[in-house]
């Protein structure tokens, strides 16, 4: 099963792609994740990608594309991927179709998960992960059971995002209205799009994207 999770900076799509990785045993790809860890491994796409993604901007098709064909290129992908983030404009959506095409393969399910804007603000500003196993966590929603030992892994050291602030928040959503949500017509338009109440509690929206998922397996 292919799915993409498509939605806003902060609706949960890092969040629910993690727990249907391990519920479904299926691959999270996060073409956000992938740049991070080409910024962090200082390649030519990351010293592209930094500057861009600190201000909340979307990344070039082609470097993203780059990173991706990269990733997909590993064994384990075959089992079926969720892509979180991934595509983001017109440009993607179009070489998703043909690389899809050329792994004979199909995007079965596209979920858009609806949120309502002013809320992810204060999602993603209360954001920090695991530096270990990259486990998502939040101020108020999503505490450890232990305050600051990660409940998978036991790690101890916490970190937030560099574009992870209000300002740079509103950059990433305007972006998003203007690139990304015209993908929901696109995918609605050959009957692959589903869409869920993301506003809903994280373990509610995690039992409708199971139930999605279930149909499909
Ligand atoms: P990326 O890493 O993809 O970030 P994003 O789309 O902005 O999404 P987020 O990671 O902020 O949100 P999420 O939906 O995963 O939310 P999460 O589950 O963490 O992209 C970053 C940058 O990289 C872009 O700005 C761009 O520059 C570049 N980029 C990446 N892909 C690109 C592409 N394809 N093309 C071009 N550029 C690209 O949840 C957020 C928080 O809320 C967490 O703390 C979580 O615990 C909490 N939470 C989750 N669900 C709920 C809930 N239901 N209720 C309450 N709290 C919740
Ligand atoms: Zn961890």
């Amino acid at each position: 099963v292919n799915l993409i999770l498509l939605g806003p900076p902060g609706a949960g799509k890092g969040t629910q792609a993690r727990m249907l990785q391990d519920a479904f045993g299926l691959v999270q790809l996060s073409t956000g994740d992938l740049l991070r860890g080409a910024v962090a491994a200082g390649t030519e796409a990351g010293l592209a990608a930094k500057a861009v993604m600190e201000s909340g901007a979307l990344v070039s098709d082609e470097i993203v594309l780059a990173v991706l064909r990269e990733r997909l290129a590993d064994s384990d992908v075959a089992a079926g991927i969720i892509l979180d983030g991934f595509p983001r404009t017109a440009g993607q959506a179009a070489a998703l179709d043909e690389l899809m095409a050329e792994r004979a393969q199909q995007i079965d399910a596209v979920i858009s998960m609806a949120v309502d804007d002013e809320a992810m603000v204060g999602r993603v500003s209360g954001r920090y992960t695991c530096a270990s196993c990259g486990e998502g966590y939040h101020d108020l929603f999503k505490q450890p059971a232990t305050a600051g030992v990660c409940d998978k892994c036991g790690g101890t050291q916490m970190k937030r995002r560099a574009d992870d602030n209000a300002d740079t928040v509103r950059t990433r959503l305007a972006a998003y209205h203007a690139d990304t949500a015209p993908l929901i017509d696109y995918y609605a338009a050959r009957g692959t799009l589903t869409e869920i109440d993301a506003m809903a509690e994280i373990g509610q929206v995690r039992a409708d994207l199971a139930a999605i998922v279930k149909k499909l397996t």
